[in-house]
């Protein structure tokens, strides 16, 4: 292995944007651990970047974000491997377009924890090892619905809120260490999660995008990259929205 390699954990790497993600740091350089639920998905992610960027560009690591304890697991087994970790993507999410009177219990508990809860204690088992280093970038993926609000994704929206509020209060905690905390902010990309919504829904957000058309993951990985490199060394507690202008928050 390139022991010159920066490490870069980026979860949800089997598929849209988290793969586009592992795909662009791959590219640039940085040695990939790959966390997901999806074993099969990720397993022909790691075939593919392995056999085009060489063995040590990729490595899968297994993870339910909804339990603490795979989580804490993934984190050792990547402490494991490497002394400290230079940028944790955190690109995983779910969801599923429902009225929030009909959410269960169960459904709203895991929207909170894949999209809140997991993020968070997997910053937090990883952070050590930053603090240590003395430097890092944590770039957590939210969505404007975290912004804006988006009709039958209230649960949804509440935990992209909730990534945005502890992008900027993490960045407070974090800057004495120059770790740097920001926050991407996706609208509508053509991945799956997005062809999972009713067609109905997705007829409406293509006619009112500014440039009529989905994002591209490549697009959303592209600004996630930026916040993880040198480029963006005076940055930090920032949320860009990545949505072809579909929200312009000042
Ligand atoms: N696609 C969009 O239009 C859009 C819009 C706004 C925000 N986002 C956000 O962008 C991020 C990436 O979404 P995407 O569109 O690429 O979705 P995707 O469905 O293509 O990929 C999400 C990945 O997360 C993984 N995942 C789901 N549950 C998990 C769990 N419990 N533990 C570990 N991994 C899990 C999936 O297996 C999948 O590989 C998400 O945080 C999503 O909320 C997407």
């Amino acid at each position: 292995m390139n022991a010159e390699k920066k490490i870069a954990v980026v979860t949800g790497a089997a598929s849209g944007i988290g793969k586009a993600t592992a795909n662009a740091f791959a590219q640039a350089g940085f040695r990939v651990f790959g966390l997901d639920i999806d074993v099969q998905g990720a397993a022909r992610v790691e075939a593919e970047f392995v056999q085009q960027y060489g063995k040590d560009a990729f490595t899968f690591v297994e993870v339910d974000l909804s339990q603490r304890d795979s989580i804490l697991q993934a984190s050792q087994t990547i402490l494991n491997q490497v002394t400290s970790v230079d940028a944790i993507v955190n690109a995983a999410g779910w969801d599923r377009i429902e009225p929030f009177v009909n959410n269960t219990p169960e459904f709203m508990d895991k929207v909170i924890q894949i999209n809140l809860m997991g993020p968070m204690t997997l910053t937090k088992a990883l952070l050590p090892s930053m603090i240590q280093a003395g430097s890092g970038k944590i770039v957590n993926v939210a969505s404007d619905a975290g912004r804006v609000g988006s009709m039958g994704e209230t649960v949804y929206a509440a935990a992209k809120g909730g990534m945005i509020a502890f992008t900027k209060s993490l960045a407070r905690e974090m800057a004495r260490y120059q770790i740097h905390v920001n926050c991407v902010c996706p609208g509508p990309t053509d991945t799956p999660l997005f062809h999972a919504q009713p067609d109905k829904l997705k007829e409406a957000l293509l006619k009112v995008i500014p440039f009529k058309r989905l994002a591209k993951p490549e697009e959303t990985a592209s600004a996630i990259l930026f916040f993880a490199t040198d480029k963006s060394n005076y940055v930090t507690a920032q949320i860009m929205s990545v949505s072809g202008g579909l929200t312009m928050v000042g």
